[in-house]
């Protein structure tokens, strides 16, 4: 099984270009890579929106996807999404309740909505379920925001995720190996940490440099993630997508 994911997208409301980069060019030039490779799903991981959620920003996005014949996929939010305007835009097995979207896909793969930067209680005990569930395979999570600090300074500060704990306790339930996809940090970082490997996939939007202490674009070329799950092994790489 392969899947393609990609994340904070922040498609711009029109087709121009802000500080050098155009967020729809990048989408569609990930969408026409993509063309190349067969794949199963796709995956947003929010940050769809440049600030906030924005029902035509979301209408455009599915029609990319649709003009691409991508039918199977599937959208979480980011601290700058909606749940409410996703599911209205993109919705059709979503669990959608408490104004969070999430849910779980057979056999073995989780969606966390993070838009406020936490889980609802009732996320929370959804997901301990779901990881008291999966016992012959390992979860395979996907989150916008990484559950660990992850070493970008601006984001570290201001915008981690909130319950660290919680999220190493729950996957500390069973003893299989978690694998987390996650975006946010508009950076591409790999954690390990107990039985929990985690992966931070690059933004199509601008990636943010690591070495600055406050907000500065390191670089622009929009990335990918592309995941392949053969049995128990799962290889993964990051694909930027250069100007020709
Ligand atoms: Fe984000």
């Amino acid at each position: 099984m392969r899947i393609i994911q990609i994340t904070d997208l922040h498609i711009y409301p029109k087709d121009e270009i802000i500080d050098g980069v155009n967020t729809r060019n990048n989408f569609i030039k990930v969408l026409e890579d993509i063309h190349k490779i067969n794949y199963d799903l796709v995956v947003l991981t929010g940050d769809l929106s440049i600030t906030e959620g924005d029902e035509p920003i979301y209408k455009w996005i599915k029609q990319q996807l649709n003009n691409n014949n991508i039918n199977n996929h599937f959208v979480i939010g980011g601290n700058h999404d909606d749940a409410n305007t996703l599911a209205k835009v993109f919705g059709k097995n979503y669990y959608l309740t408490d104004n969070e979207l999430y849910y779980f896909v057979k056999p073995n793969i989780i969606f966390l909505d993070t838009i406020k930067g936490y889980c609802s209680k009732k996320q929370l005990d959804w997901f301990r379920q779901q990881i008291i569930g999966i016992k012959d395979e390992s979860p395979i999570i996907f989150m916008h925001h990484p559950p660990f600090k992850s070493g970008v300074p601006h984001m570290d500060k201001k915008y981690a995720f909130q319950q660290t704990d919680e999220f190493v306790e729950i996957c500390g339930l069973t003893n299989n190996t978690k694998y987390v996809f996650t975006g946010h940090y508009h950076n591409e970082i790999s954690l390990m940490y107990k039985n929990v490997s985690m992966f931070i996939t690059p933004s199509l939007y601008l990636q943010i440099d690591m070495f600055e202490e406050d907000f500065k674009t390191y670089h622009t070329v929009p990335a990918y993630r592309i995941i392949d799950i053969d049995g128990s092994q799962l290889k993964t790489t990051v694909r930027y997508v250069f100007d020709k």
